[in-house]
């Protein structure tokens, strides 16, 4: 079936479900008509807006969320990636509890502090030195100053398609034409030092650490957001010893891949070894406020004030809720499990090597429609003409405008639930049974074949 075709049968199909979608959702509907008069879009973050309502979430258990309206899904998001061990797993919250009774910030140094970093160091490959943040997002702003200050250099190399928050130096590249700032309000001069290169493309890096003095490059050693895409090769290898040769930091944001792809993140997962570390997501244990970033002693001295007195010729870090007990607590119980229950992993991630081989049978069944990428647990499925390499060609390569949004509607009503409805990226837990895997496999199947029925 041709691609015209296709498309004209998505618009069909999209008008069926969407009657469907509202007689399923009208609470939903209700809360998302008077929060459009509360906050912008009626929406607490622009990509948890679905078509033509979002769906509202009252309730969320290992691996299931419930709506409003009492639907029950099977999350394949788990809160942006946080909940590795599914959501609310009792023995953190439990920990939590415990610790809360002695207060929710103390606003001082304290021990859980302490004990959380030791854990750190200890589970993730060269973390010599730790300090935690509020977010992925800060987190990075920070490593980016340390790397610019321990370096002396100004400019940064990341990813086209890399996402590492809203910070205004990395807030650049991440969608088509991958170029200038991607949101109003960020000045053009702020991304003055700031580069970027497709991911799986040393040379193009290479080009760029001949040009210009770099601080450092920042990569998500598995491209998250921008498709769960996996380097290819030596890629991540290559990175390493360019960023030798030209005398910048190598920098992987792990805040999706950390204590994902194995307990140590990327690094240990792929054998190589980053100068300075992101966490964020899992490193929380499934509470807000998750963020940190690490790495060799010598780099994260810098951040010393006993070494260092002068204040300006140190990296400013810090933060009203840093290392409040809650978060400690939470990551500490969290991490110290995923790290003595290491054949967690193995399984989990052959199962989604597996999904994903599943998945592309379908697709070859259907005249190649789609691919699957990713690693581990972390799944992306792409209507493409080929299988993608970087987030430029998951959106050169669509042959679609609207295919993504019509099976995300399409699993809604299924009872399969993930963002988003313009990218299919999956960050499953550890904890998904072969049951769910086989679950989405199958929706994902019925979907195809609903729309190729003749
Ligand atoms: C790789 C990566 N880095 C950074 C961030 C930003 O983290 P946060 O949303 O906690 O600020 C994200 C969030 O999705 C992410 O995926």
């Amino acid at each position: 079936m041709d691609y015209s075709t296709l498309e004209n049968r998505l618009s069909v199909l999209a008008s069926e479900l969407e009657s469907e979608y509202l007689k399923r959702t009208q609470k939903s509907k209700e809360l998302f008509e008077k929060s459009k008069k509360l906050t912008p879009g009626g929406v607490t973050y622009s990509i948890r807006y679905f078509r033509p309502h979002p769906i509202y979430v009252s309730r969320a258990e290992g691996t299931r969320v419930w709506d409003v309206d009492g639907n029950e899904y099977v999350d394949y998001w788990m809160g942006h990636g946080t909940h590795i061990l599914g959501h609310a797993p009792k023995f953190v919250l439990d920990a939590v509890v415990e610790a809360m009774k002695s207060g929710t910030h103390l606003g001082y140094e304290n021990p859980y502090a302490v004990e959380y970093s030791e854990l750190l160091t200890k589970v993730v490959p060269g973390l010599d030195m730790v300090r935690f943040a509020n977010s992925g997002t800060e987190a990075n702003m920070y490593t980016l100053r340390l790397a610019r200050a321990f370096t002396k250099r100004k400019y940064v190399i990341k990813v086209e398609g890399g996402w590492h928050g809203g910070y205004d130096a990395l807030h650049t590249s991440v969608s088509p034409p991958f170029t200038g700032p991607e949101s109003a309000g960020l000045p053009e001069e702020y991304l003055r030092y700031t580069l970027s290169a497709p991911y799986n493309d040393t040379e193009a890096v290479e080009e760029l650490l001949k040009k210009y003095p770099v601080a450092a490059i920042i990569v998500e050693p598995v491209l998250g957001a921008g498709g769960c895409i996996a380097p290819v090769g030596n890629y991540l290898k290559d990175l390493r010893e360019l960023t030798y040769r030209y005398g910048s930091l190598l920098i992987f944001d792990e805040v999706i891949t950390g204590f994902r792809l194995a307990p140590g993140g990327g690094q240990e997962y792929f054998g190589v070894r980053a100068d300075l570390v992101v966490m964020g997501k899992i490193v929380g244990g499934g509470f807000p406020g998750a963020g940190a970033f690490g790495g060799r002693a010598e780099i994260m001295e810098l951040l010393d004030h006993l070494k260092i007195h002068d204040p300006r010729s140190r990296a400013f870090h810090g933060g009203t809720f840093v290392g409040n007990p809650i978060s400690m607590v939470a990551g500490y119980s969290l991490v110290k499990y995923l790290a003595e229950n290491k054949s967690l992993y193995e399984a989990a991630n052959n199962m989604w090597e597996e999904f994903r081989r599943s998945v592309d049978k379908v697709c070859e069944e259907y005249g190649r429609i789609c691919w699957s990428t990713g690693t581990g647990t972390m799944t992306g499925i792409h209507f493409t003409k080929l299988r993608p390499r970087n987030t430029r060609e998951v959106y050169e390569l669509r042959w679609s405008k609207q295919v993504e949004y019509v099976y995300h509607l399409y699993s809604r009503l299924s009872g399969v639930l993930y963002i988003s409805e313009k990218l299919i990226h999956l960050l499953p837990s550890l904890i998904h049974s072969r049951k769910e895997v086989e679950l989405f496999t199958d929706v994902f199947g019925r979907f195809l074949a609903r729309l190729f029925k003749t």
